[in-house]
């Protein structure tokens, strides 16, 4: 199957009633469906930097056996001030740019908080939103306790996690701020209430690339560079150059060394290939920390594709495609990783690589509930599949070595959706 146009529409955020006109909806699904996505319309360079949709979907029909589909553009300070003078914005290749500042894009990935909804970004502060109306509610804590990597006096940019978590014994949410320059990075502690937040800088670390994502267990956070290279050169209007680093440091952080009183913090510093985008650990700690690590060998999703690109053969790309991200150039690896923060050591317990299963960059699904953390029993992955309409012969050029073509399916594959064991990885469906 074709990457579907439609996902690069400029439809916008759009109502709709749905209904299930095959098959049999389950009698024992309940709750809401919710997610994030990035709006066309403003005509983002790369496709990730439109401004925040969040959607919602209950599981449960209503009294006409329809499935309301709700979907807003998050108002935002940043997309009210776009409403007013959209003249004044520039999108660029790393986001979108204003003399306010720097757009905060919420559109990555939704995050429950008991009753409470936040939309997340890598490039500013988490916002809440009403979840029953889905309207802005706030930016989360004040710009200056972030420390803003780039500071702009409305829009300031914070460079951070999509993926926040939220403690469940601690009743916190665990961010991050980092410099984008240096790398060096923050724990950012969030309670809940109030205008502030807490901020310890990590002491004699640094994550060169980005912090997509964090994962927690009972007594520990993990940091990680994760794959996303920002290019100067890019910025100020070369081209994209260079890959990604094949490695990056991993920093174990323990939660009762984040004390009130102190603005700095220790940490154990690791060193992981291939290179991480997502991971997530079980909560449980008492045989030590494990993660299972989704690596992004051979993916640049901050490569986008121009209309002046050509594919993987040659081909012109279609221009519908136009700011998608570069699809991966090789199959999947995931591990299961034990870390030691006595000796520093990286243990590997399980790893799953198929190259019938090409890629995964999108977010995996895991039971979030506090039972499903501390004993997870499954890993469900989205495996992309091979698409070389959507592989730019520039992203060939810059990972040439890296990738080998010779594994290239030959012709497109499709997408898998794959439930893992989560201890071994075997495939159970
Ligand atoms: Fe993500």
């Amino acid at each position: 199957m074709p990457v579907p146009r439609s996902i690069l529409g400029t439809q916008g955020a759009t109502d709709m009633d749905l209904e299930v006109v095959a098959g049999a909806w389950p009698d024992d699904v309940r709750g809401h469906y919710v997610v994030s996505a990035s709006d066309q319309r403003t005509r983002p360079r790369h496709a990730f930097f439109g401004d925040g949709i969040i959607a919602r979907m209950p599981l449960r029909p209503d009294p006409g056996g329809r499935f309301p589909w709700r979907a807003r553009v998050i108002d935002t300070p940043s997309v009210r001030l776009r409403g007013k003078r959209p003249d004044l914005f520039t999108a660029g290749p790393v986001g979108t740019d204003s003399p306010w500042g720097f757009v905060n894009a919420a559109n990555t990935a939704p995050l429950p908080w008991g009753d409470r909804l936040f939309a997340t970004w890598d490039a500013g502060r988490p916002v809440e939103v009403d979840p029953v109306t889905l309207e802005f509610v706030a930016e989360v804590g004040h710009r200056d306790d972030w420390r803003p990597a780039m500071d702009h006096a409305v829009l300031p940019l914070v460079s951070t996690t999509a993926h926040p978590v939220v403690d469940p014994e601690r009743g916190c949410l665990w961010s991050v701020s980092r410099d984008v320059l240096t790398g060096a990075v923050s724990v950012i502690r969030y309670d809940g209430t109030g205008t502030r937040v807490h901020r310890w800088e990590v002491e004699d670390a640094a994550l060169p690339q980005a912090t997509h994502t964090i994962t927690q267990t009972r007594d520990w956070l993990v940091l990680a560079d994760t794959a996303y290279r920002i290019e100067v050169e890019e910025i100020f209007g070369g081209d994209r150059t260079a890959p990604n680093n094949p490695d990056g440091p991993v920093l174990l952080i323990r939660k009762d060394d984040l004390l009130p009183g102190r603005s700095t913090v220790a940490c154990t510093v690791f060193r992981l290939a291939p290179e991480v985008n997502h991971f997530y650990a079980r909560y449980d700690d008492s045989d030590g920390v494990e993660v299972v690590m989704e690596h992004g060998e051979g993916v640049d999703i901050g490569m986008y594709l121009r209309e002046d690109d050509v594919d993987v053969y040659g081909r012109p790309i279609d221009p519908a495609l136009r700011g998608m991200y570069c699809h991966g150039m090789a199959p999947a690896l995931t591990t299961v990783l034990r870390f030691d923060p006595e000796t520093g050591r990286i243990t590997e317990r399980a790893r799953a690589r198929d190259p019938e299963r090409w890629w995964q960059a999108e977010l995996s699904a895991i039971d979030w509930s506090i039972e499903g953390q501390t004993a997870p029993t499954r890993h469900h992955l989205v495996y992309l599949g091979f698409h070389p309409e959507a592989v730019n012969w520039r992203a060939m050029r810059n990972y040439a070595g890296r990738v080998d073509p010779a594994l290239f399916p030959p012709e497109e594959t499709p997408a898998v959706l794959v439930s893992h064991d989560r201890e071994d990885l075997k495939a159970l469906s």
